[in-house]
């Protein structure tokens, strides 16, 4: 959802509007502008602070809140409306729906439906295009050891040195992720914790069982024992997924390569996909391979990007230019090869920003952030760091 919805609320029982109150003031994407107790005060206060939304519990008097809803929807059409009831009564939701409202809750009202509902309205607001913050980033591999959770991890790392940015980044990797070690962490919870609680959980819950890096990354590992990987529905993840974008502005998905259940449900509810690949062969035929794949779903055009990791290897590789031909994609951004800075990241079990932070690789790094986050310009990241004679090697496959 946009990086600041602002909302108000009008309910007149006091308990409900607490309770609404509280998971609104959870989500960091979130400002409660303003929560009144009076159908007929609510007009003036939606003129006065121009929410993007307007939270209407109708239950105590429908008839009053219906007519509000009418009002504010006709007088203010760019402001999203919110009904909430506790009847779920299907010409009372189309009373509803016809008096303006754009979306319907049932009260008690469910975290994941209300963050939902905000996340569509948010989306009108930005003129229907897939929102650019809140947003969940879900970073794949071409192939085994191409540098996923290298750029996972640091990508995070670097988006949370934005003030404006609250992130998390979860290992996706159920068997063998190691985002834990790259961060040199050990978390008291894991995602198995975390999905098997979800029905319990408020976002402060959710909060606490993260663990926080010194850089503001909060982390959520994999499940400790390898046997434990079968136990998380994708229906628990998605839940999981929908507290966390409600809780941060930016979730990162370090995925596993084996492209299972969970990662798919992962890529499907990305609002941007890395597609991590070096310039080799194998990689490159992968990538068109999960590019096909990917095709079948709508919007997976527009949300994928290449990153290449490694730009700059040696001379052996693909150029950036037959690499783009053979995908039929353009490179989004590249990480150049610096093993050495790499290496000892990953042994001191520190980020790129603290190890070497003005090393090119860095910068690479800091600028795909950057971008990400719809902050700079639409050129693409990064170069070759160690080996600028590599746009040379073009495999004879590719030479036609
Ligand atoms: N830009 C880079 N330059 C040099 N070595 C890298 C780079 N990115 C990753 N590596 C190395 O590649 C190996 C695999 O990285 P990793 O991030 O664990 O990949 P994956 O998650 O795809 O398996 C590691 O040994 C890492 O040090
Ligand atoms: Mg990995």
């Amino acid at each position: 959802m946009s990086s600041s919805l602002r909302i108000s609320i009008c309910d007149p029982n006091e308990s409900t509007r607490e309770n609404l109150k509280k998971f609104l003031i959870g989500m960091d994407n979130v400002f409660l502008e303003a929560d009144c107790s009076r159908y007929e005060f609510f007009s003036e206060i939606v003129a006065q602070t121009t929410p993007h939304a307007a939270v209407i519990d109708i239950d105590a008097d429908q008839e009053t809140g219906l007519q509000l809803v009418e009002s504010l929807a006709r007088k203010y059409p760019d402001c999203g409306i919110i009904v909430v009831s506790s009847s779920s009564d299907g010409q009372l939701i189309l009373k509803a729906m016809r008096s303006g409202a754009r979306e319907f809750l049932n009260s008690p009202v469910q975290i994941e439906e209300l963050v939902g509902a905000l996340d569509r309205v948010s989306s009108a607001a930005d003129g229907g295009s897939k929102s650019k913050a809140g947003n969940i980033i879900a970073v794949a591999g071409a192939s085994g050891g191409v540098g996923t959770t290298s750029i996972a991890v640091n990508t995070a790392v670097a988006l949370a040195q934005h003030p404006e940015c609250s992130v998390a980044l979860v290992d996706l990797d159920l068997a063998l992720g190691d985002a834990d070690v790259f961060l040199d962490m050990i978390p008291d919870y894991t995602l198995l914790d975390v999905a098997q609680s979800v029905s319990r959980l408020d976002l402060a819950l959710l909060r606490k069982s993260l663990t926080k890096h010194d850089t503001g990354v909060y982390l959520l590992p994999r499940p400790i024992q390898i046997e434990e990987t079968e136990s998380i529905t994708s229906g628990d993840f998605k839940k999981v997924l929908s507290l966390m974008k409600a809780s941060f502005t930016h979730v990162v998905l370090d995925l596993s390569k084996s492209y299972s259940e969970l990662d798919s449900t992962a890529l499907e509810q990305a609002d941007q996909i890395l597609l991590v690949t070096q310039l080799d062969l194998p990689c490159l035929r992968n990538v068109v391979r999960i590019l096909t794949t990917l095709d079948r779903f709508d919007d997976s055009k527009q949300k994928l990007k290449i990153i290449v990791n490694r730009a700059g290897l040696d001379g052996t590789q693909i150029s950036s230019t037959k690499a783009e031909e053979t995908i039929d994609r353009e490179i989004y951004a590249r990480i150049p090869n610096n093993y050495v800075v790499i290496s000892e990241c990953r042994n001191n079990g520190v980020p790129l920003i603290q190890q070497a932070p003005k090393a090119a690789i860095t910068s690479a790094v800091n600028e795909l952030a950057a971008r990400l986050m719809g902050s700079a310009g639409e050129t693409s990241v990064g170069g070759d760091e160690e080996d600028s004679k590599s746009k040379k090697g073009w495999l004879p496959f590719l030479k036609k």
